[in-house]
């Protein structure tokens, strides 16, 4: 029996609540028929868990293959249940409420008491992959009474991450479409990598050409926009939303051709001027592309923009930007000065700390400067080493 009959077997159920009213004899039936596929699959094994990661469903430690895009999997995911673990021994009625919880989660009538249940010691728990910090030694994380466990991190590539960016940047540019289901999907599924790792996924990707800095550079902003925001107190929707706005802030340099973006020497005034309309161009192709992103728009417009007024696009006023824009224009500076360009070898997180604080009051945001070094300097992250200069982020 495998994983994926008894996901398959819960998809039914679902479906079957969704057409027949309560006490209905098919509603029985589905979910006697999932209880008792579940049961099988707890004979194999000490505990059943399954997460539920961008598009991916990993049981256990194993993306499944065999079921494909699972339709429930971001169903669930969307409600807050991206994580579901089973004891052995869990019962029917225990499956019949588990199943009842997230039906009504799914068709927004939650019922209070369901999470009082999760309190108390049940054969099933599910929730949200937010995981917090782990103290030293520790081998997990908890949230909503979900343990993620270290071995999960290996179901993720994150290289593909990387190539979904690449895709992302390529489509934009080639049919005039933003692909925001593939966008929401990468943000998710750096988000459960950021959490899982013990310590600040730094450097989060690898540069293996200089041609992939635009794309490790989203990413990575992505996550530090992140776990910035969740550091500052955002809730969990603000969170998601600061890592699309960091994973678009720099679209518009997909307008910039590749012998400028890549030029090892230093600009020339024309060369900076293009460069510094990515900012407007970014704005403009996420408000072309898609409605509800206006974060992503402001960030993508604001991001160099300084406190005191400097930075580009210059304006006749002191624009008081989006806090988004603020913390993204940190995250943007960090990565940028501590990644290896043609121009010049990346520094070292030290130093890139130092530089920010110095710039802070003038250049970038006080108190999310501090908070962010807290974070980093917290965090021990490797990075490259070093010499001296300032960088175009
Ligand atoms: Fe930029
Ligand atoms: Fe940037």
């Amino acid at each position: 029996m495998s994983a994926s009959n008894f996901l398959i077997s819960l998809g039914q159920c679902l479906a079957t609540m969704n057409l027949y009213a309560e006490g209905h004899p098919a509603r029985e039936r589905a979910l006697d028929n999932s209880y008792e596929r579940l049961v099988r699959q707890l004979e194999a094994q000490e505990r059943f868990s399954v997460s539920f990661v961008g598009s991916e469903t990993v049981v256990g430690e194993r993306a499944l293959s065999d079921i494909g895009a699972w339709d429930w999997a971001p169903r669930l995911a969307s409600v807050g249940v991206e994580r579901i673990e089973i004891d052995p021994g869990v019962t029917s009625d225990e499956y019949g409420r588990f199943v009842d919880d997230i039906w009504r989660k799914l068709n927004g009538r939650p019922d209070s008491s369901a999470e009082a249940r999760q309190m108390v010691a049940s054969s099933i728990r599910f929730g949200p992959l937010l995981v917090r910090e782990v103290p030293d030694g520790g081998n997990g994380t908890e949230h909503a009474g979900v343990a993620i466990l270290d071995a999960f991190a290996g179901a993720l590539s994150l290289q593909d991450e990387a190539a979904t960016v690449d895709w992302i940047h390529d489509e934009v540019s080639m049919t005039d479409r933003l692909p925001m289901g593939e966008v929401e999907a990468v943000v998710r599924s750096l988000s459960v990598a950021m959490q899982m790792e013990h310590r600040m996924l730094l450097p989060l990707l690898d540069l293996k050409r200089f041609d992939q800095y635009t794309t490790t550079h989203a990413c990575n902003v992505s996550v530090l926009a992140m776990g910035l925001a969740e550091r500052l107190g955002l809730g969990r929707e603000e969170v998601r939303s600061f890592g699309v706005a960091g994973l678009l802030h720099d679209l518009g340099k997909i307008r910039i051709p590749k012998e400028i973006l890549t030029k090892p020497g230093k600009l020339s005034d024309e060369e900076r001027v293009i460069i510094q309309e990515h900012p407007v161009e970014g704005a403009r192709i996420v408000l072309s592309r898609e409605r509800g992103l206006g974060v992503a728009a402001v960030v993508a417009y604001e991001h160099h923009v300084c406190i005191d007024g400097g930075g580009y696009p210059s304006f006749r006023f002191t624009r008081n930007c989006h806090y988004a824009s603020r913390i993204v224009h940190v995250c943007d500076i960090y990565d940028a000065l501590c990644t290896h360009r043609p121009y010049r070898d990346a520094w070292e997180p030290e130093k890139a700390l130092t530089y920010l604080e110095s710039r802070a009051g003038s250049e970038v945001d006080t108190e999310i400067t501090r908070t962010f070094c807290n974070m980093v300097r917290g965090s021990s992250p490797a990075r490259l080493p070093m010499p001296e200069e300032t960088a175009t982020a």
